[in-house]
């Protein structure tokens, strides 16, 4: 197990498939620093979380005082998990391993769920990083069921895999058919392992065929990104492009943004095709240059929220929100996603990358956003939004924030010295 899991220490961001790694960047001492006293404290925060879960329920945030769990069926199951392997890999400690155990358990019978595409996440976050530690062949054989699930939704004439199952719009009576959303970029690493372990192409065809479509259909000219878009499955036709969880259907919601910059991130990795690496770059270029970001560079939760010309067809109450709310899970995930951009980028987009990760990390390390030990439910981070819109958890922890603030930190440990 323990020389398993150095090898795969280094595999972390040198898990490169086709794309060509390079070192132009060097890690910065001094945040090397921050990051050991974060990932210790945070192997802490989640023995102290682990002592408030009650089995088979996976903790998702942190609410009115108490924390909040999930049944394996959530979206999020995946993250604690997930997160609890990062920081056993960094750790070694077994209490964590047992906990992984126990939930991976729990998790495994939504290998078979066909009603969701969030399977890359729940999945792929969990059993993809127990069996990067592990190489135990039963995490493959569940990580390669649950590819089949996911690629049961698939529909060729659209060239995507379908987000949500039929659902009614956010904000008007139209129903949705075949909606797309952007997060759902993120699901398609799992289907380049079930390729890469089973030598069957079908699941990269399908990954890549639906990064091409959402390159199309998603991303604006100016790389930012529509979070849904809604398609008429017999003829694959674009029928509308709105929003669900951002601020108006021409806003840049901060998470999808990330969502994109991560997802199309490792879509070049997994394929080399410049295109992707393009969008990623303009993805990145957009969220780092906008005016909107705040010096921190954790983003609001929405890029627009509030601003003129951009019309929220729900009713919004600016009353209640005189300081717009951060998302750092926004903040984690780009942050993660920069480190490895970086390492495919030109000297001087490499340096802009990689530096802005590094003021994202440090922000996120803060007092203004990491937890006091024993406090927040356990959680690493406060201050995320999980669906403002729907006015559900706002200002609060969120599971994926720490997953991929865990995941940021040792990419970025795993930097050249
Ligand atoms: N669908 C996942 C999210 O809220 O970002």
């Amino acid at each position: 197990m323990k020389r398993l899991f150095s090898m795969s220490a280094i595999l972390l961001i040198l898990s490169v498939s086709c794309a060509q790694k390079k070192s132009l960047v060097k890690a910065d001492p001094h945040l090397l620093e921050i990051i050991d006293n974060g990932l210790q404290q945070a192997v802490s925060q989640y023995k102290y979380m682990k002592s408030l879960t009650d089995e088979d329920r996976f903790p998702k945030n942190y609410e009115h005082g108490r924390l909040v769990t999930s049944s394996a069926r959530d979206w999020t199951s995946g993250f604690y998990p997930g997160t609890l392997c990062y920081l056993y890999e960094y750790s070694q400690d077994k209490e964590l391993f047992h906990e992984i155990e126990n939930k991976l358990t729990s998790l495994e019978s939504q290998k078979d769920n066909k009603r969701t595409h969030d399977l890359g996440f729940m999945m792929y976050c969990s059993f993809g990083n127990a069996y990067r530690l592990t190489q135990n062949e039963k995490y493959k054989d569940i990580l390669v069921q649950s590819a089949r699930s996911l690629a049961s939704r698939y529909n060729p004439k659209v060239g995507s895999i379908q987000s949500w199952d039929r659902i009614k719009s956010f904000v008007s009576d139209e129903y949705w058919d075949f909606p797309v959303i952007i997060d759902n970029m993120m699901n398609l690493e799992l289907l380049f392992f079930a390729s890469k372990s089973t030598g069957d192409a079908r699941f990269k065809d399908i990954a890549v065929k639906h990064a091409e479509t959402a390159m199309k259909n998603h991303v604006r000219p100016d790389y930012s990104s529509y979070h849904v878009v809604a398609y008429n499955p017999e003829t694959g036709a674009v029928e509308s492009r709105q929003t669900y969880q951002g601020f108006a259907h021409n806003s840049t919601w901060a998470r999808g943004q990330g969502w994109g910059i991560y997802g199309f991130t490792m879509v070049y990795r997994e394929t080399g095709d410049d295109r992707f690496l393009k969008t990623a770059q303009g993805m990145a270029d957009f969220f780092l240059n906008h005016e909107n970001l705040p010096e921190d560079k954790i983003p609001y939760w929405d890029f627009n929220a509030g601003q003129p010309n951009f019309p929220s067809s729900w009713v919004y109450d600016a009353s209640k929100y005189p300081i717009i709310p951060r998302d750092a899970s926004a903040g984690a995930l780009v942050a993660s996603a920069l480190i490895e951009l970086s390492s495919y980028s030109d000297k001087e987009k490499a340096n802009k990358y990689l530096h802005a990760a590094e003021t994202m990390i440090k922000s996120l390390a803060s007092p203004a956003y990491t937890s006091p030990l024993k406090e927040n439910g356990g959680f690493i981070l406060m201050h995320s939004v999980g669906n403002l819109t729907k006015e559900r958890e706002v200002d609060v922890p969120l599971s994926y924030a720490d997953y991929y603030y865990t995941e940021a930190m040792l990419r970025y440990k795993n930097l050249p010295k």
